[in-house]
């Protein structure tokens, strides 16, 4: 019997259409439907049972907390009534590792999950998203992809949710995890891993998202010099539960932003410092969290889902050093 894989498809560039072959920006994304997408790709039928549903179909720089929530409730509910042994998830590539972080932390179970996209439209010469799809579906039927976290497949190449972050507006090899490096990779159409991300996700993750209808306000804030904080003091009164400071070097604050930090933080406003280097790790301060090394935009979406939990500042801290 083949597997059965669900195909969850948000639209993008792998679903994207363009005037003539040779175009590749400029085009219009999420333009195709899952069914149009799947009788692209005959091949895959060979190597799964699969069956496509349409969870919106859009440019992924337009994605919203609810459709994060429509998509995570519903590939639990697939899960829980057994309706496929592993999902893959088609999505723009601009945000995909965004809701990849936020799947690998409200998805329960160890069976698949993978995302995919395409940095090509459908309709270019050589379009990356066919191979990209088959790829994606025969990791997702595959034994030895369960229990690793939701992952990332372009290119041949298998990334953890948590790590990989988009490197490059335009080439096909733009998903990197600059400091850790590839879970594995697609040799001539078999998933091959060669390491695990040793933090909690999907199975052994805490945070549940069931019977949410939105998620707490938080922003991220980017550091840079001659920063006068008027950004914070904005978030400040558009009332955000949190905010994610992306600073300079080791998550350093300029002087005339700390003081707006500060305040923020005696109203109760949770501050995380990450940075905006594309590597390494924030060492912890006294006055703010430390957002360990996930990017900005990762540890917005951890601090998202922390507060629908707790405000209390060092259980946050636990789970930042825990996911
Ligand atoms: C998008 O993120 O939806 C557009 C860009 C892409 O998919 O490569």
């Amino acid at each position: 019997m083949k597997p059965k894989i669900k195909i969850l498809a948000t639209g993008g560039t792998i679903a994207g259409s363009a005037k003539i072959s040779t175009q590749t920006t400029g085009y219009t994304a999420g333009a195709i439907g899952i069914d149009e997408l799947l009788n692209a790709v005959p091949e895959i039928k060979n190597f799964a049972n699969v069956t496509g549903e349409q969870i919106c179909n859009i440019d992924s720089k337009d994605i919203t907390d609810e459709i994060w929530l429509k998509l995570a409730n519903r590939i639990n509910e697939i899960f829980s009534r057994d309706e496929a042994d592993g999902i893959v998830v088609t999505h723009g590539t601009d945000t995909l590792e965004e809701t990849a972080y936020f799947l690998n932390l409200t998805v329960h179970g160890d069976k698949p999950v993978v995302l995919t996209g395409a940095m090509r439209p459908a309709t270019a010469i050589s379009s990356d998203g066919a191979m990209n799809l088959l790829n994606a579906v025969r990791i997702a039927a595959h034994k030895n992809s369960f229990g690793k976290g939701v992952l990332v497949a372009l290119n041949d190449e298998i990334n953890s949710a948590r790590e990989v972050t988009k490197t490059n507006t335009l080439t096909l090899s733009t998903f990197k995890s600059f400091e850790f490096g590839l879970l594995g990779c697609v040799n001539n159409g078999t998933p091959e891993f060669y390491r695990t991300s040793t933090r909690r996700h999907t199975g052994n993750s805490e945070f549940d998202i069931d019977g949410l209808t939105k998620l707490p306000l938080v922003k991220i804030i980017y550091g840079h010099a001659g920063d006068d904080g008027i950004f914070i003091d904005a978030a400040i009164n558009a009332g955000v539960n949190g905010i994610v400071y992306a600073g300079t070097g080791n998550g350093s604050i300029h002087a005339n932003a700390e003081k707006f930090l500060s305040r923020a933080a005696a109203q109760g406003i949770v501050i995380v410092r990450s940075s905006r280097c594309s590597s390494g790790t924030v060492t912890p301060s006294e006055q703010f969290l430390s957002g360990d090394n996930l990017t900005p935009q990762k540890a917005r979406i951890l601090l998202q889902l922390a507060l629908t939990k707790t405000n209390d500042r060092s259980e946050i801290q636990r789970m930042f050093y825990q996911y």
